[in-house]
């Protein structure tokens, strides 16, 4: 198979997930990318089997209401049941790097509030150690230079994502070359920064069930609480 196809099988395999607990009340959390657009499509097929969702960026929520999925306000809506989205990179405990589309802030909001997070994605993103992939932190704009000069101290080495706006109307810093070997540590730090939104690590609140899509099928793999 290749990336699309285990893209669209994590997506199917959320979709088979989480059907079950399903009613009219139900409303769901998603996410933002090409894998959680895989699973919005998806979603679309079974519009009747629940009530809408809480969507984790102004494109998710297009893409659900273009396929006539209630988009619901979080404040209203939450504690959700499940939230389903995708991510750049996982380790063997899911915790996760998010932001790749710019969306970790609101990502992040909705993993906090619901109960059960799945992640999406196909083998390439499981890693060893997070860390290859650019660590994205969104941050107010007038705290672009100090946020940078900051991470720097803290061992990194920040690009600023040049023409990009989040949907909050930040900026971002795609953080390079930084040992996230403690990665609950390193998220705490970044956040403590002045002028930080927040970061694209979840390892505070990790993802509990891991579908992830590799050529011998799907593995479902949850995230050991003890
Ligand atoms: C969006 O901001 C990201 O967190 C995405 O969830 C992540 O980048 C995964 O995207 P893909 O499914 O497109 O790889």
């Amino acid at each position: 198979m290749n990336q699309d196809e285990l893209k669209k099988a994590v997506a199917q395999a959320a979709l088979d997930y989480i059907k079950p607990h399903l009613d009219d009340n139900s409303i769901i959390g998603v996410g933002t990318g090409s894998t959680a657009n895989c699973f919005i499509d998806l979603l679309a097929t079974i519009r009747n089997d629940f009530d809408g969702a809480v969507a984790s960026s102004e494109a998710t929520a297009e893409r659900l209401k273009g396929h006539g999925i209630p988009v619901y306000d979080l404040n209203s809506s939450a504690p959700l049941d499940f939230y389903i989205d995708g991510a750049d990179e996982t380790n063997e405990h899911l915790e996760l790097i998010k932001g790749g589309g710019g969306a970790l802030t609101r990502e992040k909001i909705v993993a906090e509030v619901s109960k059960t997070f799945i992640c999406i994605a196909d083998e390439s993103k499981k890693v060893d150690i997070l860390g290859d992939f650019p660590l994205p932190v969104e941050v107010v704009p007038m705290a672009r230079s100090h946020v940078g000069r900051e991470i720097v101290k803290l061992g990194g080495d920040p690009v600023y994502r040049e023409g990009f706006t989040t949907d909050n109307g930040n900026v971002i810093l795609d953080i390079h070359n930084m040992d996230l070997s403690r990665p609950i540590q390193v998220e705490e730090r970044l956040n403590n920064v002045v002028g930080v939104v927040t970061n694209g690590l979840f390892a505070r609140r990790p993802a509990d069930v891991l579908l992830l899509g590799t050529s011998r099928g799907v593995q479902t793999i949850t995230r050991d609480k003890s």
